[in-house]
C-alpha cells in the first residue's frame, strides 16, 4: 500500500503544517506555549517529523534523534483541553489543505491517538467516545443520536445489523464517518423495519 508520503508528497505535509502554524500565534491556549521567536523552527520540526513518520526522508531523526514525543512535551502543561484545541487547529488545517481521503483519515487517527497519548496534566482522559448520528436512509432525516464507548464498537458496524432505537426496530444500511468535527462522529443510515 502506498504511504501517505507517496500519495501527497513533501508538498502536502508542508502545506498542512503551514496551515496549522498559521493559527498558533493567535490561539489563546496554544499561542503562549510555542516559542514566539522560533515559530518557523517549530513549524520545521513538526514538518520533518511528519515526513519521517509517514514514509518520507528521515531528516528529523538525523537532526533531532529519536522523537521521544512524551519527553519533549513534558515542559508543556498538556491537558485534555490543550489536546482538543491542538486537534481542532489541525482539523481546520486538514480541511484547508484538502488531502485525499485515505491520507486525511490516517492522519486524523494518528493525530488524535498521539494528542491523547501526550496528555500529562489534569484529569486522566475519559475513555474515547463515538457519537452515532442515525439517519433515515429513505428520507435523509435525522432520527436520533447516541454517544457510546468506542470499545463497545470494536466489532465494527455490519450492514444488516438489527437494533432498537427509541423502542422501534431498525436495520443498518451503511455507515459514513463525519469529517471535520473535533470528536469522532459517524452517520448511521438506517431503515425502519
Ligand atoms: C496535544 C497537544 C499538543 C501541544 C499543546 C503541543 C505543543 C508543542 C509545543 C509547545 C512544542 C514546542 C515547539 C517547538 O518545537 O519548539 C511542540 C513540539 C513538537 N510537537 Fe507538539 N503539541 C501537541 C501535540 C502534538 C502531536 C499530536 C504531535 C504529533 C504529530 C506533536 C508533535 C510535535 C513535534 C514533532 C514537536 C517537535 C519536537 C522536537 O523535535 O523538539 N505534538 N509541541
Amino acid at each position: 500500500m502506498a504511504t501517505p508520503f507517496e500519495i501527497i508528497g513533501e508538498d502536502g505535509f508542508t502545506k498542512l503544517v503551514r496551515a496549522f502554524y498559521a493559527q498558533v500565534p493567535t490561539d489563546d491556549i496554544l499561542g503562549p506555549m510555542y516559542p514566539a521567536d522560533d515559530l518557523a523552527g517549530a513549524e520545521e520540526r513538526l514538518r520533518l517529523f511528519l515526513l519521517f513518520r509517514f514514509g518520507g526522508p528521515e531528516t528529523y531523526v538525523e537532526k533531532r534523534g529519536h522523537p521521544r514525543l512524551r519527553l519533549r512535551h513534558a515542559p508543556f502543561p498538556l491537558d485534555v483541553r490543550a489536546a482538543e484545541r491542538w486537534l481542532s487547529l489541525m482539523h481546520r488545517a486538514l480541511k484547508e489543505t484538502g488531502l485525499p481521503e485515505p491520507v486525511d483519515a490516517e492522519l486524523r487517527k494518528f493525530f488524535r491517538d498521539t494528542a491523547y497519548f501526550l496528555i500529562n496534566t489534569g484529569q486522566a482522559p475519559t475513555e474515547p467516545l463515538v457519537t452515532l448520528v442515525f439517519i433515515d436512509a429513505d428520507s435523509g432525516t435525522e432520527v436520533g443520536e447516541a454517544t457510546v464507548r468506542k470499545a463497545a464498537l470494536a466489532g465494527g458496524f455490519e450492514p444488516g445489523t438489527k437494533f432498537g432505537l427509541s423502542g422501534q426496530p431498525f436495520v443498518l444500511v451503511r455507515t459514513e464517518p463525519i469529517q471535520g468535527s473535533d470528536s469522532e462522529r459517524v452517520r448511521m443510515y438506517v431503515l425502519r423495519q
